[in-house]
């Protein structure tokens, strides 16, 4: 028996060793919004996808709503970890790098995106490539971009934030970890505030903060308009996602496991676009059907005051992000 046994284990360590017992890779794929927004559908989508099609081979876990990790702690994970089984991937806001690479702050800065087509004629440019190059050598691979949409503000008092700097003095709002955001919140007359995600509604509602700056789907899916009175259309920058993996895991993928993989994302990253177009006239109209704050229009007179107010934010970060690279950009997007 013994003498079987041995021979069953020799067995199993040849097999596995001329590769003939596939190993099976693991991805935890962690984020922090709920899981019917546009990244949570396409980090869902993207697990369906890769464990119908690549079953014991490789596997996805989706880990939302911060259950894992909270975007700065996931950056750091993913840079520590030298696992070649196992790689962690998430997909932090574009607003959440600038350690790691200072020219995607270019995504933050107000007004650059008339709307996402001008988004989407960035991120399908090969100047994309130049801009995510950099995160590698600090042990994050880029290997997709994903959409929320166009950012609005909201606030809780007795008036609706429209008039620069006026409406806004005197004010706190909620920022991600971005001095962008930070320059712009002052030029419009407010007082900026990080904070991270999971703590929003919490400050929201307990007068911490009186607003903050999201896409629709976050300000619907957290609930977020019911702590607050009003949200303007501000439309004034874009919230997006840049999708990332430890390096040194992706890095040591088989080659025919990495190329399916990138497909995978290539179909989830299309599916993403169309969630969040969704979303962006959908949970608009939730909040709007469910009366409780208030959506208001600028009008254009008020929109350029707006523009106007944070038109000098981008020379204050133009030597950091790059003036050649801003130049290529203003060039591609035709203003
Ligand atoms: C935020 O922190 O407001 C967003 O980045 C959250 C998210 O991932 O959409």
């Amino acid at each position: 028996m013994k003498k079987i046994s041995g021979l069953l284990f020799a067995a199993v360590v040849s097999l596995a060793a001329n590769g003939a017992i596939a190993q099976e890779y693991v991805i935890k794929f962690s984020h922090v919004v709920a899981p019917g927004t546009p990244k949570g559908k396409a980090a869902d989508l993207f697990a369906k996808m890769v464990n119908e099609r690549m079953k014991g081979r490789v596997k996805v876990e989706v880990f939302p709503n911060s259950q894992l990790y909270n975007d700065n702690k996931v950056m750091e994970a993913m840079r520590l970890s030298d696992s070649k089984t196992t790689g962690i991937m998430a997909a932090p806001s574009l607003s959440k790098f600038v350690k790691f690479s200072r020219t995607i702050q270019a995504f933050d800065i107000p007004y650059l995106f008339n709307d996402i087509d001008d988004v989407h004629k960035l991120v399908d440019s090969p100047i994309m490539d130049k801009m995510t190059k950099p995160l590698e050598r600090k042990g994050l691979k880029a290997i997709s971009l994903w959409d929320n949409g166009m950012k609005v503000f909201s606030i809780r008092g007795d008036k609706p934030l429209k008039k620069v700097p006026d409406d806004f003095k005197g004010r706190k709002f909620r920022i991600q970890s971005s001095e962008v955001h930070a320059a712009m919140i002052k030029a419009l007359g407010g007082i900026p505030q990080k904070l991270p995600f999971k703590e929003v509604y919490q400050a929201l509602s307990q007068g911490v903060v009186d607003g903050q700056e999201n896409a629709w789907s976050n300000v619907y899916s957290k609930k977020f308009y019911e702590v607050q009175d009003y949200i303007t259309v501000s439309n004034h920058s874009y919230l997006g996602y840049m999708v990332v993996v430890s390096a040194e895991f992706w890095n040591n993928l088989p080659d025919d496991i990495r190329k399916e993989l990138t497909a995978i994302m290539a179909e989830a990253t299309a599916a993403n676009r169309r969630f969040a177009a969704e979303a962006d006239s959908g949970d608009r109209a939730r909040i709007e059907a469910a009366g409780k704050a208030k959506v208001v229009e600028l009008t254009p007179e008020e929109l350029a005051q707006w523009r106007k107010a944070v038109a000098g934010v981008e020379g204050q970060f133009s030597k950091q992000i790059g003036t050649a690279l801003l130049a290529d950009i203003h060039k591609l997007l035709g203003h």
